[in-house]
């Protein structure tokens, strides 16, 4: 994997040090061309127009959702856009029809995304069980045993902490709900830009994850169900329907059935074109280029007086999401003071997952620094010794 060559495609990379890109990863141009194409020579509704132009349109859109059910290797399936991983898991929750007693099961490593929306269905008569990770944020395998019986109707969990960079043992997981008939939902937000992922392999059947963390534009995300047919769409209206008559309607089959009203045409396209992208670097190459920059930093922060890490200690158990404090700092004093001083971008606070910084005892929440297929070892050496400076005259 050719960084250098690769950060030619980032022109916002020669003012930041970006290791933000858990919250949202940056653009590369041939993203950036390919939603430019679409609104400059072949802008048009799709699943409407017969003209050429918006054939053209229709065409590129679907071939955008092959390409995304191509990057999780799904060969069946329905591959829905939405509007990211949030819209993702909302649809399945609310889609699916609950029973009073049904029971779901999540972790407390959570983002809010994924433990709100069945939180919601406790008023359904829903029974939500969360699980506690330790003070390292691993959960063992045990604790899903333990949970998982022929009560449950379904699996919610993260593949990746957004806090913690903490792996779950996803397949583990899997196979108990297999074993026990429930419906697994894997929420990939964290995993899908970052490492090959072939949903057979993970077993679930719901897998979640938002196009503009994987260099996607703003606003996309992407639902795959193994099985579409439990799950009722979020809205109804024009282009998900077959028929409509006065007093009843048939729905489309796959996705455009989910997708109810004019969608994000160009972020799809771009969606598309961002997975090419990362196809053609490699998803395994990002993975190993992010692993050794995680080595690198983990190494480097335990060398710094008054900081604290968070997170499995284990380099086999975590991502390339790392988190943090300074004794005597807040963690957005830190955040602050590392874009002032060296134009560093972290994020600091509670990263969308109360909840878990209440459970660890960590009030503000953290500064979390995560990192890319962009990234390199200079700006991680910048990064630890802007800290090493901070922690000095905290
Ligand atoms: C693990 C995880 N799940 C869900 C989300 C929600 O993603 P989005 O904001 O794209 O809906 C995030 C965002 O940070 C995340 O990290």
């Amino acid at each position: 994997m050719n960084v250098s060559r690769l950060r030619e495609d980032f022109a916002v990379l020669s003012d930041v040090i970006y290791l933000d890109s858990a919250a949202t990863s940056l653009t590369p141009e041939p993203v950036l061309k390919s939603v430019e194409d679409y609104y400059r020579h072949f802008r048009a509704n799709v699943g409407r127009g017969v003209y050429r132009q918006a054939q053209l349109a229709d065409q590129r859109y679907r071939l955008a959702h092959n390409k995304l059910a191509e990057f999780v290797a799904a060969s069946g399936g329905t591959t829905v856009f939405t509007r990211n991983a949030t819209e993702s898991i909302n649809l399945v929750a609310q889609g699916l029809s609950w029973k009073r007693g049904d029971r779901v099961v999540t972790t407390l490593l959570e983002h809010h995304s994924n433990l709100l929306p069945w939180m919601k269905l406790k008023s359904q008569g829903v029974e939500l069980e969360i699980i506690k990770p330790d003070r390292e944020g691993r959960i063992d395998t045990a604790e899903f045993e333990r949970a998982i019986n022929d009560d449950v109707r379904l699996v919610a969990t993260t593949h990746v902490s957004n806090v913690l960079g903490t792996v779950l043992p996803v397949r583990e997981i899997s196979d108990l709900c297999r074993e026990n008939g429930a419906m697994y939902l894997l929420d990939a937000a964290q995993s899908a830009p970052h490492l090959p992922l072939k949903v057979d392999i993970l077993g679930c059947d719901f897998l979640c994850f938002s196009g503009h963390k994987m260099l996607g534009p703003t606003g996309t995300g992407v639902l795959w169900m193994k099985d579409e047919s439990p799950v009722q769409p979020l809205l109804s209206g024009g282009g998900m329907v077959d028929q409509v008559f006065e007093e009843s309607f048939s729905i489309k089959k796959g996705y455009e059935g989910f997708e109810a009203g004019t969608p994000d045409v160009g972020g799809g396209i771009g969606l598309g074109a961002a997975a090419d992208y990362l196809q053609k670097v490699g998803l395994a190459e990002v993975h190993n280029h992010e692993m050794m920059l995680t080595q690198r930093l983990l190494m480097g922060l335990q060398e710094i007086e008054g900081l604290e890490i968070y997170g499995p200690a284990d380099l086999r158990d975590r991502s390339g999401v790392v988190s943090f404090n300074i004794r005597g700092l807040l963690p957005h004093e830190v955040a602050l003071m590392l874009d002032q001083a060296k134009s560093i971008a972290v994020r600091s606070g509670h990263h969308c997952c109360m909840p878990l910084m209440r459970h660890l005892g960590l009030d503000h929440g953290t500064v979390r620094a995560s990192v890319y297929l962009y990234n390199t070892e200079e700006e991680i050496d910048l990064l630890l010794q802007t800290l090493e400076s901070i922690a000095r005259l905290a």
